[in-house]
């Protein structure tokens, strides 16, 4: 999946724990992507992710892209994205989706959303 770290940046606690991480993709069709978005479990729900994607959003160009599960949509739109449809998909996430989907049709679930930031 193209992992570096170079393009990662981290949440830690003053001590120097590790508490939560995202990155930013630049794909082979030059779309950028919000990616790998976690918190630690003991750190949710205090500001670490809003923290990490506040950052990521400001030092980056636009547009930006992002793939998540269905639910997670509102959270990502607190943000500005907006869901788009495949006449808005950069080649990369068109050929993931069309990837994905039959996965998700496989195990029965719902397939993700593909999110935008201008
Ligand atoms: C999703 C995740 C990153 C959120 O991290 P977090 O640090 O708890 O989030 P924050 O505390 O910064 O929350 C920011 C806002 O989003 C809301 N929010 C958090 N998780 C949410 C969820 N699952 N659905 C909807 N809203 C959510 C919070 O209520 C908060 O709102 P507020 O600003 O009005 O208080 C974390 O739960 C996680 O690591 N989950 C597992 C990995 C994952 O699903 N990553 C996303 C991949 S696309």
């Amino acid at each position: 999946m193209d992992l570096n770290w170079k393009h990662f940046i981290v949440a830690e606690t003053s001590e120097g724990v590790f508490i939560g991480c995202a990155q930013l993709k630049t794909h082979q069709d030059k779309s950028l992507e919000v990616a790998s978005l976690a918190v630690e479990d003991a750190f949710r729900g205090q500001g670490v992710a809003r923290a990490l994607i506040e950052k990521l959003i400001t030092q980056s160009p636009r547009p930006l892209y992002l793939m998540c599960r269905p639910e997670l949509g509102v959270f990502y739109e607190r943000f500005g994205f907006r869901v788009i449809g495949v006449e808005e998909m950069p080649p990369y996430f068109l050929r993931m989706l069309r990837v994905i989907k039959v996965f998700v049709f496989l195990i029965r679930r719902e397939g993700p959303l593909i999110m935008r930031l201008d």
